[in-house]
C-alpha cells in the first residue's frame, strides 16, 4: 500500500522511507494538507500527517471522498483536527501518544537559557568582532522560583531539570505529578499565585477550549516584570497581542517561543525572500530579549525517530482492525 505523508521535513525524509521499507510504500510531500492539497491523497486509504497540516471539516471531508479511510499523525498534539467531524465520516484518527519527552524540555530549556543569557545577542556580536558585554547580563537560575504549567511527561522532564539547577519549583495541573510532588518537592499552587511567584514560567499544558489564551493580559499583568516566559507547547495558550503590548510596556525580561498562534503557513516554510505579512509576529521579533524558533522542541533524532516507529505502528494497527491508546475519538 502506498502511504501518502504530507509536511515531510527534508531531515525526516530519509528515517521515514527506512522505517516504512518493505512494509508500506511511503511517498512524501512537503506541502501540508489543507483544503487545497487533499486532493493529492485521492485513492490513498492512509495518509500520514504532521502538525500544521489543517485536518478541519473542508479537509476531512475531501479525505473521505478521495477513499481515505485513516490518517496517521506524527505528532502528539492534535488540536488541527477536527476529531467530530472525523468520527462523524468514520475516518480512523492516530497520533504518537509517546515519544522522547526529552527532546521538548531540553528545549524549553535551551530558550530559558538563551533568553536569560542573552545568547543569541552575544553571538552575533562576536560575530561581529565586538566583544562588548553591555546589555548582556542575565540572571542565576539556581535560587530562583520555576513555575510548571503543565506537569505531564514534558513537564516533569523540565522540572527534573530545574531541580538538577537547584531552584524552587510552582506547579499547576488539572491532575498533581506524584514525582514532582514527592521527589523534586514541587508545590501545587494556583496559577495566580505560580504566576506572581515565578521568575520563569514554561508552559507544557495541551491547547484545549479550556487552555486557549491561558496566558492573557491579566496573567501577564501578574507577572513579575523581570519574568522570563517559555512557551514550547502551542501557541495559541498565549494572547500574542497581549504579549505584545506586555512587551511594549517595558516588562519580561526575557520570552522564548517555540510556538504561535498564526504559525501555520508560516513555521517550516521559508519566508525569507516574500517577507513576513503578520504583523504581530513581526513586531513580537523586533523586542531584542524575544527569541522565536519554528516548532522544533521535538525535532531530535531519537524523538524523530520515536514517531516515525510509533507512525508504522498506528498504520498497522489500523490495517489489523486494532484499536489503541494512539487511536482518537472526540472528547
Ligand atoms: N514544541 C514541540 O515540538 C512540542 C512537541 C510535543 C508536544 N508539545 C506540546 O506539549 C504538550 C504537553 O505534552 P506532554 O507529552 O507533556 O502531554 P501530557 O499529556 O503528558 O501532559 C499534559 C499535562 O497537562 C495537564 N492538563 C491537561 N488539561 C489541562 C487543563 N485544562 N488545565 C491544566 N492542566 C491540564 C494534564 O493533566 C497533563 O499533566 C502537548 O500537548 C503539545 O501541545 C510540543
Amino acid at each position: 500500500m502506498e502511504i501518502l505523508a504530507y509536511g515531510v521535513q527534508a531531515d525526516e525524509k530519509p528515517l521515514l522511507e527506512a522505517a516504512f521499507a518493505g512494509r508500506h510504500e511511503v511517498r512524501c510531500l512537503e506541502v501540508f494538507l489543507d483544503p487545497d492539497t487533499a486532493p493529492l491523497a485521492a485513492e490513498h486509504e492512509v495518509v500520514s500527517t504532521s502538525v500544521n497540516c489543517r485536518l478541519d471539516a473542508t479537509t476531512l471531508h475531501a479525505l473521505a471522498k478521495g477513499g481515505t479511510r485513516m490518517t496517521a499523525q506524527r505528532s502528539t498534539g492534535f488540536n488541527n483536527i477536527d476529531l467530530d467531524v472525523a468520527a462523524e465520516l468514520g475516518l480512523t484518527i492516530a497520533r504518537v501518544s509517546y515519544y522522547s519527552p526529552y527532546a521538548v524540555a531540553e528545549f524549553a530549556w535551551t530558550l530559558a537559557l538563551a533568553v536569560n543569557r542573552r545568547v543569541i545577542r552575544a553571538a552575533n556580536r562576536t560575530r561581529e568582532f565586538d566583544f562588548r558585554l553591555d546589555g548582556l547580563m542575565g540572571a542565576d537560575v539556581h535560587g530562583t522560583t520555576v513555575g510548571v504549567v503543565g506537569t505531564g511527561k514534558i513537564g516533569e522532564c523540565f522540572a527534573r531539570i530545574a531541580h538538577g539547577f537547584g531552584t524552587r519549583l510552582l506547579g499547576w495541573d488539572i491532575a498533581e505529578n506524584a514525582h514532582c510532588r514527592d521527589h523534586l518537592g514541587m508545590e501545587y499552587t494556583s496559577l495566580e499565585r505560580l504566576l506572581a511567584e515565578s521568575d520563569l514560567i514554561s508552559l507544557h499544558v495541551p491547547l484545549l477550549p479550556d487552555t486557549h489564551h491561558l496566558i492573557d493580559e491579566s496573567a501577564l499583568a501578574r507577572m513579575k516584570p523581570d519574568a522570563l516566559l517559555v512557551n514550547s507547547s502551542r501557541g495559541g495558550l498565549v494572547d500574542t497581542h497581549a504579549l505584545v503590548e506586555t512587551l511594549r510596556a517595558g516588562r519580561l525580561r526575557g520570552v522564548g517561543l517555540d510556538v504561535y498562534e498564526e504559525e501555520t503557513g508560516l513555521f517550516f516554510l521559508d519566508k525569507s525572500l516574500e517577507g513576513v505579512t503578520d504583523d504581530t509576529l513581526a513586531r513580537l521579533m523586533t523586542f531584542p530579549q524575544v527569541l522565536v524558533t519554528s516548532h522544533q522542541a521535538y525535532f531530535t533524532a531519537t524523538a524523530v525517530g520515536q514517531i516515525i516507529e510509533a507512525t508504522l505502528r498506528n498504520v498497522e494497527d489500523y490495517l489489523a482492525g486494532r484499536r489503541t491508546e494512539n487511536t482518537l475519538v472526540p472528547r
